[in-house]
C-alpha cells in the first residue's frame, strides 16, 4: 500500500458528521443545510438540451486532448474574460474534469519527490492542495490569511497553490500581489496552480475578479511562464455534476499534463464536450445565476449584525462569519437548536504560524434557495442572542 494514503487527512465533512454525531437537532424546525458548497440554482437549459443532443459521443472513446472546437470555446471563453490579445487553443488550454481532478493531478504532475520539497497553500483552503502535495511526495507550508509571502521560507517550494476568489474567504488577489508571486517564482522556479472556480460569481458587475492570466498579461508576462489556471462550468454554470472545466496557461507544463493525464485516463466524455461548448458560448445565464446570490448576499447581509459579523465577499458565494463563541461549538448547537448545518472554519485550515486561521469563523454556503438563505441567518442571530 502507498504509505503516503496514511498522511491525508480526514475530510472537513466527515469531520463535521463526526462533530454532529449523537446530536438530535430541533424536529420542530425544518432542516437547512448550508455546509456545503454545491451550487443548487438549476442547470441551464441549454446545457441539458446540448448533452441530450450529444449522447451520440457515447459510442467513442475521447482524446484526453479534447475535442479542437472545445479548445477553442475555452481559449475563447479566456480571452473574452480577461481581455487577453490570444490563447493558442492547441497548446495553452486543455480540457479537465473539474478543477478537483486537475488541481490534483496538476499537482503529480510537478512535484520531484525529493527531500525538502514543499508546496504553499492558502489557509484555510480547499483541502485537495493539500492532498496532492503529500500523495505527491511534497510538504505542503501554509499561507495563513493576512500573512505577507514574505514571512515564508520559501526554499524547496516546488509548486503554490492560490485560490482567488477564495473558498471560503472571498478574497481577490489584487495586481500587486500577483506581481510579487511572479517574482517569487522567478527567483525560485516554482509553479503556480491559480485555482479560480469561483471567478464568475461576483456581486459587482462592474468589477469581475482579476484572474492569474490576465494579471501575467497585464504584467508583460504573456507566455504565462510557470502559470496554469483552473477554472470549471460546476458554478459558473450550475453544472456541478458534468465534471468540466479546463486549465490555461504555459504551454509547456500544459504539455507534460496532457501526457500525465493520457495515463491516468482523464478524458472528457465527448457529450459533456459539446454541452461545455454551449456553456461557455453563453454569458446570459451566468448574469443571471449571479443575480441570484447576489439578492441572497444583500438580503442575509442585512440581517446580521453584532456579535455575527461577515464582511462583504469579492466574490465566491460563502459567507465567511465570524462567531463570538468556538466555531465547533457555535456550529454544533445551531443544529441542535435550530436545525441549520454550517461548516466550522477550523475544520478548513490547519494549524499553523501559532493559529488556526480558521478559528471563530463560520462557512455559511448561500447555495439554497433566497427564502431558506434567509431563514437559516435570521436563526443563526436567535442563537447569537442567547449567547
Ligand atoms: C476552491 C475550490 N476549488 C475547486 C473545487 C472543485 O470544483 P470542481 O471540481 O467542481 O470544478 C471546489 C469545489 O467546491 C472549490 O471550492
Amino acid at each position: 500500500m502507498n504509505p503516503r494514503l496514511a498522511s491525508l487527512q480526514p475530510y472537513p465533512f466527515d469531520r463535521v458528521r463526526a462533530l454532529i454525531a449523537g446530536v438530535t437537532p430541533n424536529a420542530a424546525l425544518r432542516p437547512i443545510d448550508l455546509s456545503i458548497g454545491e451550487p443548487k440554482h438549476p442547470t441551464p437549459a441549454l446545457v441539458k438540451d446540448t448533452l441530450t443532443g450529444a449522447l451520440i459521443g457515447l459510442a467513442q472513446y475521447p482524446r484526453a486532448a479534447g475535442l479542437p472546437e472545445l479548445r477553442e470555446a475555452a481559449a475563447a471563453w479566456a480571452c473574452r474574460r480577461y481581455s487577453l490579445p490570444a490563447l493558442d487553443p492547441a497548446t495553452q488550454v486543455l480540457p479537465v474534469n473539474g478543477t478537483r481532478e486537475a488541481l490534483f493531478a496538476f499537482g503529480q504532475t510537478i512535484l520531484d519527490p525529493v527531500a525538502g520539497a514543499r508546496v504553499v497553500c492558502p489557509n484555510p483552503f480547499y483541502q485537495i492542495y493539500e492532498g496532492a502535495a503529500l500523495l505527491g511526495g511534497a510538504q505542503p507550508v501554509f499561507l495563513n490569511d493576512g500573512m505577507k509571502f514574505d514571512a515564508l521560507d520559501w526554499s524547496g517550494v516546488q509548486l503554490v497553490y492560490t485560490c482567488s476568489p477564495g473558498n471560503p474567504t472571498g478574497r481577490v488577489m489584487p495586481l500587486e500581489e500577483w506581481q510579487a508571486l511572479f517574482e517569487l517564482s522567478d527567483r525560485h522556479g516554482f509553479v503556480i496552480a491559480s485555482d479560480e472556480c469561483y471567478s464568475e460569481i461576483y456581486l459587482d458587475e462592474a468589477q469581475p475578479p482579476l484572474g492569474a492570466l490576465d494579471a501575467a498579461h497585464r504584467l508583460g508576462r504573456s507566455d504565462f511562464r510557470r502559470l496554469v489556471m483552473f477554472t470549471s462550468l460546476s458554478k459558473r454554470s450550475n453544472a456541478p455534476g458534468m465534471r468540466s472545466g479546463f486549465v490555461a496557461g504555459d504551454a509547456a507544463l500544459l504539455k507534460q499534463f496532457l501526457l500525465y493525464r493520457t495515463y491516468h485516463g482523464s478524458a472528457m466524455s465527448i457529450a459533456v464536450q459539446r454541452a461545455s461548448i454551449a456553456a461557455w458560448g453563453d454569458e446570459a445565464h451566468v448574469r443571471e445565476n449571479r443575480r441570484l446570490y447576489a439578492q441572497k448576499f444583500e438580503a442575509t447581509l442585512a440581517l446580521l449584525g453584532k456579535p455575527l459579523k461577515a464582511d462583504k465577499p469579492q466574490g465566491g458565494f460563502y459567507l465567511w462569519l465570524r462567531t463570538p463563541i468556538d466555531d465547533t461549538v457555535f456550529a454544533r448547537r445551531l443544529h441542535e437548536q435550530y436545525n441549520v448545518m454550517v461548516l466550522p472554519g477550523s475544520f478548513l485550515a490547519r494549524d499553523a504560524h501559532g493559529e488556526n486561521p480558521g478559528k471563530n469563523h463560520v462557512r455559511i454556503a448561500l447555495v439554497a434557495p433566497l427564502e431558506e438563505c434567509v431563514e437559516a441567518v435570521g436563526r443563526m442571530m436567535q442563537l447569537a442572542k442567547t449567547i
